[in-house]
This record gives structure tokens, sequence and C-alpha cells, in this order.
């Protein structure tokens, strides 16, 4: 008895000192701790204070139409602000918080945003490059990097990570995010996440706000036209748009952005279904929304709202927390609570978030950057994580072929190199959109890098711009041909403008090389040297009628500073090739949108996908172009190596394995295939597996990525990879708009590539 009451009580101790961990463990958002100092601060304000923490102003640049105020000081003395963004700089933002906490009457701290979305001083790959990475811990290293930096000067908020899935690449926001895929769109959501906030949010004073952006399906913007019009099904919604943003809430996302476009004729600035019903009551999102720039004003302009009190009231009832740049929460939402318009509880909800944030973050606890003064350069760590960021990101996807020895890696037979084109030097355009507090003058351009490799190797470089990016005279050309024709190789840098063709607001209608860029290609292949095609870009550009004619294609994308000295180690050889896209390479405008993971048709086009014109009425009445083949020039997931990477047929441990047991969680799935390095190189393989469901009560993709691996093998070596399939994997929103797995003929590839690779059946049973 004794013996076991003791026991008992020890239980309970153990219970309490167990509870007291978990307390002290609470998520950020959730944590008691916070929530009392929240109640406490908001039963001392006004309504007038309350509203005030609803909004933000940009007291820099602008990045959309402007306000036209710059009495930002003012107005945070007089409690009307709860963010200010594009200030920066330690100095600055200090100078701004004093003003909150001296001479506002509750004192509350300023949360300073800012775009950091691909680095804050040291500028990284653009993100759509850092996803050709795969590599979760390196992306996740970039954004700590930038939150280090950011934090250092009080910017404590990220607008990043944009994970809007985009299929279409006319939309210049591509370059902002992961691709395509909703899987590798929702690891590496959680991946920057993580980076940006720590392993808990405010747990160090590097920690900054992640924000996901932009909720939802902005990226489905109809024609590839931005800001325009997203039609997506529920079904469509749930499995393909919202996955990266539930991954990112499920990593503690502190908050979110809604978006510009409408969503099923609802503006996601105002869109309660997906604002309140799925983000805060189905996914119990306990942090806050921020609209887009204006987005609350363009309620008018869509439609929704006759004048600015109505497009306040319906974006905050829908779930928008705090308004960017509108200022009509500002203005309008006192009236509307006094008139019983907007009921209390919806301002109280909206400012409990914002200031759980603000606590969570310890802005309360550390408000002020530190005021060491700011180094001048870029931190060594950081210039190097810069370097290899662009390695893992820069995409081979053509190295020789039947008509064209490989030029790379450039070898001991390379004596003199012709570098060609407009992007070969070009600083700025190394960068990318959105360069936060980059500066060009840190970039090392492909032409400075390759100017110290050829002095130390003693090889001849002639650099040749030929023409500019966009428009321009072809005056140069006949330059370029020269210096190419008595060089051994061709290294032709191309491709597009970072500022004004990509990014917000940079929509193409067309897709191939910019101005007189096509011309120049087609001149210097009239050398008759190796050429190799560096294309930097945001976006996959359509290369059909010149990658048959060039010996070698490089992806670069804006590969960041280290943009020269990354490049030169992949084109040597110094370093291998890894990364993959991670999104399709149309041949032609007209195939847009492309993705891999579409549903089959009832005339599904197979091997006929070559003849032009199709030749008898079995080719001619399938799913085809008859102008064009179906398939993308380059498939998402595809990339080279220096290397040769053999897959093994893949094998399952069950023939057959049951839904109810899926369903329940008490089995998986393990699918394991050989990948064996064949080439005589050591290199890294991105490994990636692929399901196919059918017999289902809805049409499932044709193939779904459901795992990926980096594996790293030296010459020779071969490795047994391994993926685990449950529930979270194989189940989909079925005809009842349950998300289930359901009894299916299932298939898995495990490949190096969404259009290629062999696969194994397994029954799902009842
Ligand atoms: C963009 C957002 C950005 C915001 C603030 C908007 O125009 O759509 O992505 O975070 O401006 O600069």
């Amino acid at each position: 008895m004794g013996g076991q009451s003791c026991s008992r009580a020890a239980l309970v101790l153990l219970l309490l000192a167990g509870s007291w961990q978990l307390l002290a463990q609470a998520a950020p958002l959730s944590d008691p701790a916070v929530e009392a100092r929240v109640t406490a601060l908001m039963s001392q304000m006004t309504l007038e204070e309350k509203i005030g923490q609803l909004n933000q102003f940009s007291a820099g640049q602008p990045t959309g139409p402007g306000t036209g105020r710059t009495d930002y000081g003012e107005m945070v003395a007089r409690g009307q602000i709860g963010s200010l963004f594009n200030l920066s700089g330690a100095r600055e933002t200090n100078h701004m918080q004093r003003i909150a906490l001296t001479r506002s009457r509750l004192k509350i701290p300023v949360l300073f945003g800012l775009d950091i979305i691909h680095g804050y001083r040291t500028t990284f790959p653009v993100p759509i490059a850092l996803a050709s990475s795969w590599d979760l811990p390196l992306i996740e290293q970039t954004a700590t990097a930038a939150a280090e930096e950011a934090a250092k000067e009080g910017v404590r908020w990220a607008f990043s990570p944009m994970v809007d899935i985009a299929r279409d690449a006319r939309w210049g926001r591509m370059t902002e995010g992961a691709g395509e895929d909703p899987y590798l769109g929702a690891a590496i959501a959680a991946a920057y996440v993580h980076g940006y906030q720590g392993e808990r949010l405010g747990a160090s004073p590097s920690s900054i706000a992640a924000c996901a952006k932009h909720y939802v399906g902005y990226g489905a913007a109809e024609g590839g036209r931005d800001y325009n019009t997203s039609e997506i099904p529920e079904r469509l919604l749930r499995q393909v748009y919202l996955p990266p943003f539930r991954a990112a809430v499920n990593a503690g996302a502190a908050t979110l952005m809604s978006a510009f476009n409408p969503l099923n004729e609802v503006p996601a600035s105002a869109n309660r279904f997906t604002l309140s019903q799925i983000l805060k009551q189905e996914w119990g999102f306990r942090g806050f929304v921020v609209s887009d720039w204006t987005s609350i004003k363009e309620l008018i302009a869509q439609g929704i709202a006759n004048d600015g009190p109505t497009a306040a009231r319906k974006a905050l009832l829908a779930g928008v927390d705090m308004d960017m740049e509108s200022g009509l929460f500002l203005s309008a939402l006192g009236e509307l609570v006094r008139a019983g318009a907007v009921p209390m509880s919806a301002i109280d909800d909206a400012v409990r978030r914002v200031l759980r944030v603000k606590f969570a973050l310890g802005l309360f606890d550390h408000p002020y950057a530190p005021d060491a003064p700011a180094a001048s350069g870029l931190e060594a760590g950081h210039v190097e994580l810069a370097r290899r960021a662009a390695e893992e990101s820069v995409v081979l996807l053509k190295n020789g072929d039947a008509s064209h020895a490989p030029p790379l890696p450039l070898g001991s037979q390379v004596h003199s190199i012709a570098l060609v084109g407009p992007l070969g030097d070009s600083a700025i355009n190394m960068l990318g959109s959105w360069i936060g507090k980059g500066d060009p003058a840190d970039a090392v351009t492909l032409r400075a890098a390759l100017t110290a490799y050829a002095a130390q190797h003693h090889l001849q470089l002639t650099t040749e711009k030929g023409v500019e990016i966009i428009g321009g005279s072809d005056a140069g050309i006949a330059a370029a041909v020269e210096s190419a024709r008595r060089s051994d190789v061709v290294l032709l840098a191309v491709g597009e403008n970072a500022a004004e063709m990509t990014g917000e607001a940079a929509s193409r209608a067309h897709l191939g090389l910019p101005g007189l860029q096509k011309r120049l290609v087609e001149s210097v292949l009239e050398a008759g040297k190796p050429v190799v095609l560096i294309v930097f870009g945001g976006r996959p550009l359509v290369l059909t009628a010149i990658s048959d004619k060039v010996s070698a294609i490089v992806q670069a994308w804006f590969p960041g500073v280290q943009a020269g000295p990354a490049l030169v180690r992949l084109l040597t050889g110094e370093v291998n090739f890894s990364g993959k896209i991670t999104v399709s390479y149309p041949r032609a405008v007209g195939q847009e949108p492309l993705y891999y993971n579409q549903l089959n048709t009832g005339r599904p086009a197979g091997n006929v996908d070559l003849s032009h014109p199709p030749q008898n009425s079995d080719e001619k009445y399938v799913s085809r172009y008859i102008d064009e083949r179906n398939s993308p020039l380059f498939p998402f997931g595809y990339g080279l190596s220096y290397t040769k990477f053999e897959y093994g047929p893949p094998a399952a441990d069950h023939p057959s394995i049951s839904a109810r047991a899926l369903n329940a969680g008490t089995a998986k799935l393990t699918v394991e295939a050989e990948v064996r390095n064949i080439g005589a190189r050591d290199g890294v393989e991105i490994v990636e597996l692929y399901i196919g469901l059918r017999g289902t009560s809805v049409a499932r993709p044709v193939r779904e990525l459901k795992g990926f691996r980096r594996v790293a093998l030296r010459a020779g070596e071969s490795r047994r990879v391994e993926f685990t399939l449950g529930r979270d994997e194989l189940s989909f929103w079925n005809v009842d708009m349950h998300d289930v797995v359901e009894p299916a003929q299932l298939t898995v590839w495990i490949a190096p590539d969404s259009s290629s690779g062999s696969s194994v059946e397994v029954k799902i049973t009842e």
C-alpha cells in the first residue's frame, strides 16, 4: 500500500513537473504567460489604441502605390501604428522605437518588417533557385543568416516565405517561390519558417517572425497576369494551393499575408472561407494576418465594396488583422464599432493576435536593435553560405548530345574562353528581384570570377556583351562572333533582367530570350564553336529553338552575391552539379499553365507526341496540340550531373496494404530502390518518389511527388534509398470531401525526375 501511494505521489509529481515543462515549452503563440501579458495590456487600451495596433505603413521606399504620408513619427507617438516597414538600419528603427516607448501612452513597441525574400545584407539565390537545391537545411540556413542580419538592425519580421504554388511561367512572381509542387513547396515553406523564427519564436534575439504569403491562390492568376482572377475549386485549393501554407502554420509561422487576387469571386483579402474558416478555425492559427499592400482598399475596384469603410469592415470580419498601407482600418474602424457595424470582439481578436506575436517575439523585453555600428562588409560565413547555396541551386540541363560532345567541365583542352552576352558582367542582375539591403557592389559576376580563374590557369579570356538584355542595337554582335571564333569554347550568358522582367508586376506573354539575345545566340553559333548557354532569370524560358543547337545549357537563375565563383567552380568541375528544376520548362508559351502533376484525360496522347501533323484518326482525336508536343522541354525534378546515377527497380515491403489501417495510422508502406553512382565522379543525387492512384472516387494526378532525398554517392558507390508512405502521403480529398486513403491501385516510382524511372505496384485494399 505504502509503496503504491508513494509511487502514485511520485507519479503526480512527475506529471506536474511534466506539465510545468510543457507549459514552459508551449508553442510561443499558445503560451499562457504571453496570453496573460496580452490580456493585461488590452485591459488598459482604449478603442483608438486598439485600432492603432492594426495599421501598418511603409516608412521607406514604397513597393506599391504610395500613401503620400510622411508623419509616421507623430502617428507612432499617437499610438496609431502597429508596424512599419521599408525602414532599416539600427539608428532608423531605434529612433522610431524610441518615439513609441517614450512618447506613446502605452509604450507598445513597433514591429518593423521588410521584404527579406532571399537574404537581407547578403543576397542568396532567388527562392526558385534555392528550391532547385531540394536542400532543406541549406534553405533554412539562408533564412537564419538573413534573420541574424535583419535583427541586428531592428527588423524583426520578414515578409517571407512566398509559398504560392506557381504552375504558369508567365507569372513573374514564380521567381519568389518554390515552384509548382505542393509537397516540395510545403517542405520548403517549413524550412524557411524554422530558419527565420528559430526553434522557438523569440527564443533568441535574432529570431524574426515569418510571413507566409500570399494567402491564397495568387499564383493561379489567370493567364499568368499579376493580380488577376484565380478560380480554384475547393479540392484543388486544399490539395495544391493550401498545403504550403498549412506547413508554414504547423511550423509555427507567426503571420500570413492575404493576397491581392479575387479567389472564386471573393477577393482573398476579404475571403472569410479561407481566412477564418480554414486558417483560423480548422488549422487553429494563432498569429495574425496582414493584408497585402492596399489590398483592403482594392476591394472597392474588385467590386465588393463601394466605399472605404465597407472595405475595412469586410476585410476585418473576414479575418484580416492588420491593414498594410490602405489606412482604412485607421480611418474607418472606430466609427464602424461605434455604429455597431463591427463588433468589439472582432477588434479584440485582431489586436490580441498582433500583441501576441509582439510579446512572443520578445519585442516588449528587447524593443531596440543592438546599438553596435553596422559592419561595413558582408560576414565571411554568410558569403561562404551564399556560394554553396548558388552551387546547389544552379541546374545543368544539357551537356552534349548526339551531335555535340559534352563541353563541360571545361578541362585542360580549353586554352581560350569567350564570355559573351549581356549577363556575363551585370552585378545588379546577379541578385534578382527584392534585394532587401543587398548591394550590387557585393556581387561577383561571372566575368570577375572567370578573370581570376583565367589568370591562375593561364587561359585566354575575352569578353563581349554583344547586345543589351532588352532592346538596344545589334552593333556588338559582330565582335561577339569574332571573339567566339578565336576561342575554344563560348560561355553565352543570356536571360532576363531581374528588376524589370521578374518578380511583382512582371508577367510576360512571351517567354523567349528578350530583346536581341536570340539573334546573338544564333550568330555566335555560326562561329562553329561549342556553346555553353548560361541562362539567368526568374522563370523557365522557352529555349526550344536553340536547345538542340547549343552544346550545353546551364540554368543559373539569379544566383546571388557569389554568382561568379559558384559558376566557375561548377563549369570547371571543381564542384559537381546537383540541382534539379522545380518547374516544368515549356516548349511554347501556349502550353502554359504547365505542370507535371496533371490529371489524365480520357484520350491521353501517349506516344503520338511526336508526329505533326497527326497521321490518322488515332493520332488526331487525342488530347494534344496539332503543332507542339505535350511534354515539357525539361520536366519537373530534372537536372544533370558530371556523373551518372543508375536506379534499380523499386520494391515495396507489402504487395497490398489496407486503407483502413492506413487511415488509422497503424500501417505504413516502405518502398526502396538501389541508386548507384556509375560514373567516374563523386556526386549528389536528388532521389524522388512519386505515387499514382487509380480506381479512386475522384481522379488523381498521373504522378505526385511524395518524398525526396539528397544522396551523396562517391564514384562507384551505391545505396538503398528507402521511403515510408503512410496516411499523409496516400490520402486525398475524396468525392465526399473527406481527406482519406481509399482502396486503389497504387503505383510508386523512385525516379530521377517526374517523367522517367521504373515503378512498383501495390494494391490498397478496403
Ligand atoms: C507584395 C508583397 C510585399 C508587399 C510589401 C506587395 O506589393 O505583393 O509580396 O510583401 O508589397 O512590400
